[in-house]
């Protein structure tokens, strides 16, 4: 798949094939990726949390409004910031950037990922079930595993309306 197909075909997936297990070899994969990713001054100041435990992925689905598929997919990626690394604030855009790595990533090799808000509203909420250090704040959450369904491709989503030269 080329740059151009995987970022125009990646979709959100929900619907996951459960007991699906993931070769470690492509999670590896799948996270360099996340860590090719641009950051500020170069800091790379992010950290993966791998959630794969069946009762902690139910009780992070549990906690989280927005991801009753998080237990069929098998896995989740809470990409977090190390704030004792980031550059002026800007860790939030790096680990960003690493999570769209990542989603583009997987998709290339035919898994579905789903990213799930954390910042800003969700960051204090999985501190102590997944025993996180002060200097580490979750900012996504991604649902990662075998899609069990298409998914529908939008519409087309270039509008030249959006797009401005020189000055607006
Ligand atoms: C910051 C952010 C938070 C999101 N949170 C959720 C979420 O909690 N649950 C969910 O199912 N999808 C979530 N999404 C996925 C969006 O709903 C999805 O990207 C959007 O509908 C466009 O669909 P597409 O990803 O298939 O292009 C989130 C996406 C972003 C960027």
């Amino acid at each position: 798949m080329n740059t151009t197909e995987a970022i125009l075909t990646r979709r959100s997936v929900r619907h996951y094939e459960a007991g699906f297990k993931m070769p470690e070899s492509d999670l590896t994969t799948i996270l360099r990726a996340g860590m090719y990713a641009p950051s500020a001054m170069n800091k790379q100041p992010w950290e993966f949390l791998v959630v794969t435990d069946s009762v902690l992925l139910t009780m992070v689905r549990d906690n989280h409004p927005y991801a009753a598929f998080l237990t069929d997919a098998g896995m989740g990626i809470f990409v977090c910031v190390d704030l004792s690394k980031e550059y002026n604030g800007m860790g939030i855009m790096d680990v960003s950037m690493a999570s769209q790595n990542i989603m583009l990533q997987a998709h290339d090799l035919g898994y579905g990922t789903c990213y799930c808000g954390i910042y800003p509203d969700r960051c204090e909420e999985f501190n102590d079930l997944l025993k996180l250090p002060e200097h580490i704040q979750p900012i996504g959450l991604i649902a990662l595993g075998k899609p069990s369904k298409e998914v529908k491709q939008p519409e087309e989503r270039y509008n030249s309306e959006l797009v401005h030269f020189n000055q607006w």
